[in-house]
């Protein structure tokens, strides 16, 4: 699909999908207006089903900020075996 992550929602609809078990995604939150990591944020969140997980790799943080207000805190980890480094944040909903 060529869209945004924040109409997740609206592209599952379309194909019939159920509630995902599991997004991953290395969309840059750093660098994407305010508004529009929020949003994305919250429709993951709203999207996921219940237990499902939303697992981001990224080179900065600032995804933490955007979804734990979502999703409570995560499980933060790092990936040394990549070039940059990355951070490995999960959330699982419903902890
Ligand atoms: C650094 S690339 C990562 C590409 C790939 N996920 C990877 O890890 O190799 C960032 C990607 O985020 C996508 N992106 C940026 N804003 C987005 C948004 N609002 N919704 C969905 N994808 C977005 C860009 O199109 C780009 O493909």
């Amino acid at each position: 699909m060529q869209g945004s992550a924040e109409f997740i929602d609206g592209f599952l609809g379309e194909h019939g999908l159920p509630a995902p078990d599991a997004v991953i995604s290395g969309i840059p939150f750093s660098t994407m207006p305010r508004a529009v990591a929020d949003r994305i944020a919250a429709a993951i969140a709203g999207a996921l089903a219940p237990s499902g997980r939303f697992v981001a790799y990224q080179v900065r943080p600032h995804v933490a900020d955007y979804t734990t207000p979502y999703l409570g805190r995560p499980r933060r980890q790092w990936e040394l075996i990549n070039i940059p480094p990355v951070r490995v944040f999960t959330w699982t909903r419903g902890d």
